[in-house]
């Protein structure tokens, strides 16, 4: 049996093959010469595969004529060129075996267009549908991009824990982990909660972040990386949040904030060039199906430089732009979604990283400035999608950031062993975190982050 994909079983050099085909009918239209046409998909490539079924096949009346959308088969066959629009090759069914069948009055996906607030209420078929077919060859595509780009580099790739005590955004947005009985909590005499009875004797979390441990392996081993699943308990019910997602966290020792940025910059080229040379199906589906921009906005971060500037910059930029915004920005104040997009989309037509922001407005590990009043951090900026990328470089002394723990609440002892990096060959170092999902969502124009990932965490979604 010589198993093939419709991906390739579509290329002309295919001719002239026996092949197996399996996969889900899309459709079936019967001829009056005898024969019906199956449309068949496999979901590795957009396009389906044309097989004619010919009625002299045994199961032809019985089966072959009962075929609907969402019927599972295997299809032997020959295939041959098409003369078909759109298609280079077909194949003529030599033998169709019905593995499930879909029951037309009640399988939802039948040709009828459904809106993605509906897909999203079948998490479990939607991924047959030619959309979340080509999100999910495109998310694989930059997956593949960021292993290989990181690799290619001599970056390591560590896996740093899901599961933690310390809360590295300090924003108290932390999912707790207990094994206590919630209907009958203990209590220490004080009346708080007895922790020390906890699997981990102590208050435990879902990790917001991989980055304090990327620190560690960072300031040994020099390059490393960490991807992985992350999560955030803050109550925003918006298109660019979910409470579970991915992030890859690079994190460089001797690296300052310029060669943070250089590499950011980098890396968004090269996922998008990959993006473009390998999916162009997907990617024009894209285009001309969800967002007529897509195309555009993507040749724009492959090619062209993308604009710095500062934090105190672009305020000024913001405050002399006479846009109306709903919110009102001054110095002190974080960009909301309408500022980030004024920049980006209207302003510089590219791009944006935004660096030196306020003190006040970030984490406690980001590096302070001379002026004692910002900070080294960057934002990248891209268009519709706005933050993508957030990032610093890293405060290596140890004096300040024991104050700016202070200052923001945390008690340092509580992170001693993030403390003793500094005490111990500490090294000036940098690093970003790229939101996977947010990278999916600017590469396929997806309006609704919901949309690119297989099972979306959202306040209150949660089923599967
Ligand atoms: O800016 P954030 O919070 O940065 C950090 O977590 C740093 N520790 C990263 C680092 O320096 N290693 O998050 C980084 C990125 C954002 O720019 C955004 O793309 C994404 O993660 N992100 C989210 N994506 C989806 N849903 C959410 N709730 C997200 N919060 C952040
Ligand atoms: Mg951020």
């Amino acid at each position: 049996m010589n198993k093939i994909s419709i991906r390739n079983a579509r290329q002309p050099e295919s001719v002239g093959q026996q092949a197996t085909l399996q996969g889900w009918i899309r459709t079936r239209r019967d001829s009056k010469g005898g024969f019906s046409f199956l449309e068949l998909n496999d979901g590795s490539c957009l396009a389906n595969i044309q097989v004619i079924a010919d009625a002299d096949l045994p199961n032809y009346e019985s089966e072959i004529k009962r075929l609907s959308a969402g019927c599972s088969v295997t299809i032997h066959g020959n295939i041959k060129s098409s003369g078909g629009k759109g298609q280079a090759t077909e194949m003529q069914a030599t033998e169709v075996i019905v593995h499930g069948w879909a029951d037309p009055e009640t399988y939802p996906l039948q040709k009828k267009r459904h809106s993605m607030e509906k897909l999203r209420e079948w998490a479990h078929l939607r991924p047959r549908t030619n959309t979340f077919g080509a999100v999910m060859r495109v998310r694989n595509q930059i997956c593949r991009s960021i292993h290989n780009f990181f690799q290619e580099q001599d970056f390591l790739y560590v896996h740093t824990p899901i599961i933690t005590a310390s809360d590295c955004e300090g924003a108290g947005e932390m999912f707790r982990v207990t094994t206590l009985d919630l209907a009958n909590v203990p209590k220490t005499k004080s009346g708080d909660v007895d922790f020390e009875q906890d699997f981990f004797d102590r208050p435990s979390y879902l990790t917001v972040s991989g980055q304090l441990e990327g620190e560690i392996y960072a300031t040994a081993l020099g390059k490393v990386y960490t991807f992985g699943p992350t999560f955030r308990a803050e109550n925003s019910n918006t298109s660019r949040h979910l409470a579970e997602f991915w992030m890859v966290e690079p994190e460089m020792a001797f690296f300052d904030l310029d060669d943070n940025m250089q590499l950011a910059e980098q890396f968004l080229k090269r996922i998008v060039s990959d993006v473009l040379e390998n999916c162009e199906e997907d990617v024009e589906f894209f285009q001309k199906r969800i967002d007529d921009t897509v195309l555009a906005t993507l040749d724009t971060v492959a090619n062209q430089a993308f604009q710095r500037l500062s934090y105190t910059e672009a305020i000024d930029l913001l405050e002399k732009s006479g846009e109306k915004f709903e919110y009102p920005i001054s110095w002190g104040t974080d960009l909301q979604a309408e500022h980030e997009r004024f920049l980006t989309e209207k302003h510089f037509k590219v791009p944006v990283i935004l660096h030196d922001y306020p003190s006040s407005i970030k984490p406690f590990y980001m590096k302070v400035n001379e002026d004692a009043k910002t900070v080294r951090a960057m934002d990248v900026l891209v268009p519709r999608v706005g933050e993508i990328i957030g990032g610093s470089q890293r405060e290596d002394r140890l004096d300040v950031l024991e104050s700016r723990m202070t200052e923001q609440g945390i008690t340092p002892d509580d992170y001693w062993w993030y403390l003793d990096l500094r005490r111990y060959g500490t090294v000036p170092h940098s690093g970003f975190g790229l939101g996977l999902e947010r990278m999916v969502q600017f590469v396929t124009g997806m309006a609704n982050i919901r949309d690119v990932i297989p099972f979306p965490r959202t306040p209150g979604n949660v089923e599967f």
